[in-house]
């Protein structure tokens, strides 16, 4: 087990690339299984969760060719077998989409049940919902998913909460079936548009992505595209806040800044300099940051997976700050490990208080979840001395390369393996 030890207190400084939005790249590839034809795949993260779904594509027999780092051809034609592995699905939350995917293109899937953070309870209740209104029926035994149709026929679907995966996996279900789909309550991330845009290129008629309604009108065949993923808003984040917690000034290049706009908001609430330029964005950050509260809410809202990178700024930000965590009811577990390096936070269920301290100090801390992980980077950054990350297997399922381009920003960082 490798680990990361971070020499605290130089300021970022530079430019960073942004690379493919992990929760897009997860959803677009299931999605690949209902095209007839070849797809061509940009701007792919390289990231564990990545990969771990393109296993499960050739788990089930399609053919998948890389061309450089960031490029894949999929062709689905040869797919044979409607159930996906137990070990490969247990191993990310998104091989869910494989139950609409498959669902789609053979009226039957089996999917065991995803694995993914642990970050509280995270039920996939608004996914069957959908199934069950599109005419499956869908059957739970020895923690496998088991979704059959004799036809697929489009309904309208009022989800009672606003979920990401299930507004995906109801569309890759409602893409070929018959007549019109509605969703209502739709999610509006940038992910539910990017893999909309991907469907339309293939063929489907989806209208009203990235609004609260959806509709889908079935569509007999989805042929090939050649797609580009978008930019990782999280990704984005982070490094927008590590720069501002190491009180440094870098260029976050790549990116689509209005996908950005609540974080940017709560950083120039909070003092930090940030100036958009583009399809670019400079964070500068020359003294203590201010505190200001923060309630995680679906998209446009501020998003709950930067939650955690953000409680590390606030924790040494002048002042008291609050947040509300609705998203997610165990999405505080980074709490302890910030603890451990001085941070002052109460949690009491869903909210935590946080008084800010001028610094933090180096430890050894755990990444207990991806984004916990992401905190415990910027916390290390930003902390005076060392700080010695493990359980970088969370960290690698979502950032590309971070090591690297956090030392083209002049961090001093270094992974070592146990052993050393
Ligand atoms: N929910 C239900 N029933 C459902 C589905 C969701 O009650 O059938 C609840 C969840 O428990 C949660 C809320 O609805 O309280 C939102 O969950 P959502 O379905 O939107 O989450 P998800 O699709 O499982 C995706 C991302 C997460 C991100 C959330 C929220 C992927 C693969 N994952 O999860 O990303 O936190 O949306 O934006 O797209 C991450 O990248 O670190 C990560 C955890």
């Amino acid at each position: 087990m490798d680990k990361l030890i971070i020499e605290g207190g130089h300021p970022l400084k530079g430019e960073v690339n942004i690379s493919g939005a992990k929760n897009s790249a997860v959803a677009i590839l299931p999605a690949a299984i209902l095209a007839g034809e070849t797809c061509t795949i940009k701007n792919l993260p390289d990231i564990k969760d990545v990969s771990n779904i393109i296993d499960i594509l050739i788990q089930l027999g399609a053919r998948v060719e890389r061309e450089g780092h960031d490029k894949l051809i999929v062709n689905s034609n040869n797919i044979d077998t409607y159930k996906v592995d137990f070990e490969l699905s247990k191993k990310l939350r998104a091989s869910y989409y494989f139950i609409g995917a498959l669902l789609g293109r053979f009226k039957k899937a089996e999917v065991p049940f995803p694995g993914g953070c642990d970050i509280g309870v995270r039920p996939i209740d608004q996914h069957i919902k959908g199934f069950e209104a599109l005419g499956a029926k869908i059957t739970i035994e020895h923690g496998i998913i088991r979704a059959e149709a004799d036809k697929l026929v489009g309904a309208s679907i009022f989800l009672d909460v606003v979920s990401v995966g299930a507004t995906i996996n109801i569309m890759l279900a409602a893409c070929m079936a018959k007549g019109t789909t509605t969703i209502e309550n739709a999610a509006k991330e940038p992910y539910i548009v990017d893999t909309a845009n991907f469907l339309n290129a293939l063929g489907a008629n989806i209208k009203g992505a990235g609004t609260d309604e959806i509709k889908i009108k079935g569509v007999e065949r989805l042929g090939g595209c050649e797609h580009a993923i978008i930019p990782d808003q999280m990704e984005a984040g982070t490094y927008m806040i590590a720069a501002a917690a190491s009180k440094g000034n870098v260029l976050v290049k790549n990116i689509i800044p209005t996908h950005l706009d609540s974080i940017s908001a709560k950083m120039k609430e909070m003092g930090v300099e940030i100036i958009e330029n583009g399809d670019s964005l400079r964070v500068i950050a020359n003294g203590r940051p201010k505190a200001a509260n923060i309630k995680t809410m679906p998209y446009p809202g501020f998003p709950t997976d930067l939650q955690q990178p953000m409680s590390v700024l606030l924790s040494v930000a002048d002042g008291t700050a609050i947040i509300n965590e609705s998203i997610y009811d165990g999405r505080f577990k980074h709490v302890d490990e910030l603890k451990k390096m001085g941070a002052k936070i109460n949690v009491e269920g869903r909210i935590a208080v946080i008084e800010g301290v001028p610094k933090l100090s180096g430890a050894p801390v755990c990444a207990t979840d991806l984004r916990a992980g992401a905190a415990m980077v910027v916390a290390g950054l930003s902390a005076e001395g060392e700080t010695i990350i493990s359980n970088l297997a969370h960290i690698e399922r979502g950032y590309e390369r971070l090591e690297r381009k956090l030392l083209e920003l002049g961090a001093k960082i270094k992974r070592v393996s146990e052993e050393d």
